[in-house]
């Protein structure tokens, strides 16, 4: 399975299994990182699922939606990589992306 790396706010490191098929934010809620929210479910309506992604990966991600920008936007820790991670299909290309929990706005 694919591994997905999660730095909590903490800045504590944890490799988990990716499930493919599922989101990024599910697969981080889905492991018990309970400090991403992901209020909105997936939506793309909360910002709550917000993560810095690792520079090294950032292009193998898709471009961003309008509203996934627009969202970001209202965030005060948005950085060059930030998405929303309910917006980010986790897939087996994306083995050993690393994702880093923003802090809470
Ligand atoms: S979970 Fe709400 S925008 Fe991602």
């Amino acid at each position: 399975m694919p591994k997905l790396f999660v730095v909590t706010r903490e800045g504590e490191e944890k490799v988990v299994e990716g499930q493919v098929g599922l989101s990024v934010m599910e697969n981080i809620r889905d492991n018990g990182f309970d400090e991403l929210l992901a209020l909105c479910g997936g939506c793309c309506s909360c910002a709550t699922c917000h993560v810095q992604i690792d520079p090294k990966d950032f292009d193998k991600l898709g471009a961003l939606s309008d509203d996934e920008n627009d969202l970001l936007d209202s965030s005060d820790h948005r950085t060059a990589t930030s998405r929303l991670s309910c917006q980010i299909p986790f897939t087996e290309e994306l083995d050993g992306l690393r994702v880093v929990i923003a802090p809470e706005d």
